[in-house]
């Protein structure tokens, strides 16, 4: 178990790309924090799966107390909301050593349709959020005199690709991959590691609408590589990586988890 001992915090948790991470961290040893907006029922679902993972969690009248799993409800979208949910992982579990990023949103529209609102979700919920949540634990790791804190952002293809009709979610992960190398840097006396996962098209809820498009899903399954679209798993495998002491000496980095699409994309 790499991960024993430690907890992490998932962002975004109760669906798609973030709930297959929560499990593997989960399997990994760690406990882990489920995050949700707008899916409880979703949270309820990975904690569920953490349950029957089983390992140091008591057993009550033949139920798992979730000792090694808890939802918290916070809108990413809200710097309030951010800093209840740090706060509130660190009361439970008595501390955060690793913070996966996870929680976002797309919006798809031409340029010139893009409302402010919806500019504004985008952003806030994908940049804004991440921002102040690796603010507060990164304070929380210098009050705890820790130096091996993991900053994990899950990023896109879309942090270096365009993908026109979405121009504020290129932004965002644009961001996210400055915000993330300039912390490599600020925080390696900190002993604290960042980096992106940059996912290709993983099949999950995000892309309900492509999935159900054959005149859409057959040419970009042509512009993958790896003749497939990305599972949740094939991102958590590399997350879990990226959270253990294996990866002790890599930060600033960018991991793509794509099957090739980035080198092979072409807009239809
Ligand atoms: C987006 C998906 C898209 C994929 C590949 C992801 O970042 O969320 O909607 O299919 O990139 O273009």
């Amino acid at each position: 178990m790499k991960l024993n001992g430690k907890v992490a915090l998932v962002t975004g948790s109760s669906g798609g790309i973030g709930q297959g991470i929560a499990i593997r961290l989960a399997e990994e040893g760690a406990k882990v924090v489920v995050n949700y907006r707008s899916n409880p029922q979703g949270a309820e679902q990975t904690l569920d799966a953490i349950q029957k993972i089983g390992g140091d969690c008591k057993m009550l009248d033949g139920f798992c107390d979730y000792d090694r799993g808890y939802a918290i409800g916070a809108d990413l979208g809200m710097v309030d909301d951010v800093k209840k949910l740090i706060a509130e992982s660190i009361e439970y579990f008595g501390a955060i050593d690793i913070l996966v990023n996870n929680a976002g949103i797309e919006k798809h529209a031409d340029f010139w349709d893009v409302t402010e609102q919806d500019f504004d979700a985008v952003m806030n919920i994908n940049f804004k959020g991440v921002f102040f949540a690796t603010q507060f634990f990164v304070k929380h790791q210098i009050e705890q005199g820790k130096q091996n804190g993991r900053i994990i952002n899950i990023s896109s293809v879309h942090e270096d690709l365009p993908f026109p009709h979405f121009t504020s979610y290129c932004a965002s992960k644009g961001a996210l991959k400055m915000m993330m190398r300039n912390l490599s840097v600020e925080l390696g006396a900190l002993g604290i590691t960042i980096n992106n996962v940059a996912p290709g098209a993983i099949e999950t809820p995000i892309n309900k609408q492509l999935l159900n498009n054959p005149a859409q899903l057959e040419p970009l399954l042509k512009n993958i590589p790896l003749g497939r679209l990305g599972q949740p798993d094939d991102v958590s495998a590399v997350v879990a990586f990226l959270a253990s002491d294996d990866a002790r000496y890599i930060t600033g980095s960018t991991v793509v988890v794509d099957g090739g699409l980035l080198w092979n994309y072409q807009e239809q």
